[in-house]
């Protein structure tokens, strides 16, 4: 395979809105990926194309993740997806290393993510990553989360990984 990694663009959100409901398993997530990330957020996000596809540069890996303004040591990834057909293959900890280098490099010394208490492959994925899974005010099968985080009644389980 002949992967290439580099920073995400306008140019990729159409191709990605139009696959990430199905790589989610067909969970509806196209809308908390708005083109806003594609414009306003390329310095900390990325993508991993396959240039051996049949589909020249076929997209098959992406995360989009930022800085904090309020807390410039902190950094936030938002979304990870690596195409159903390329998972298992480190895919994602290639993706999640090279964001916790380069906002090392911009002053971050810790990195936070969140996820639904239902997407156990999240979970475990985080786990393997190094996160921690912060104490919340209850628990989903076994698992803390913050209860009303995403509003009442959708919780969601907070990771946080120190870089230093
Ligand atoms: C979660 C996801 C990004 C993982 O990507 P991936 O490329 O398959 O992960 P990797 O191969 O890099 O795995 C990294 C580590 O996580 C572990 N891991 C990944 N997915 C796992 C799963 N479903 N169950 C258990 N462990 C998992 C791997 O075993 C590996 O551990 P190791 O390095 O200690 O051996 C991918 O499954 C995905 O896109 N899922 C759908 C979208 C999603 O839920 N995104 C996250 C929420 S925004």
């Amino acid at each position: 395979m002949s992967l290439k990694l580099r920073n995400l663009t306008p140019d990729d959100y159409l191709p990605l809105r139009a696959v990430v409901d199905e790589w989610w398993g067909g969970r509806a997530v196209a809308g908390l990926l708005p083109r806003l990330f594609f414009n306003f957020f390329q310095t900390t996000s990325f993508a991993v194309e396959d240039g051996d596809a049949p589909v020249d540069g076929l997209l098959v890996a992406f995360l989009v993740g930022f800085v904090s303004q309020t807390n410039p040591a902190q950094a936030y990834i938002h979304f990870v997806g690596v195409h159903p057909g390329y998972r298992a293959q480190g895919l994602g900890r290639l993706l999640y290393e090279h964001f916790f280098e380069v906002v090392w490099g911009l002053g971050c010394r810790e990195v936070e993510a969140i996820t639904s208490p239902v997407n156990q492959g999240s979970i475990a994925f985080h786990r393997s990553l190094g996160f921690e899974i912060l104490p919340g005010d209850a628990e989903v099968d076994g698992v803390e989360v913050f209860s009303d985080y995403a509003g009442p009644g959708q919780p969601r389980v907070l990771f946080r990984r120190d870089l230093s």
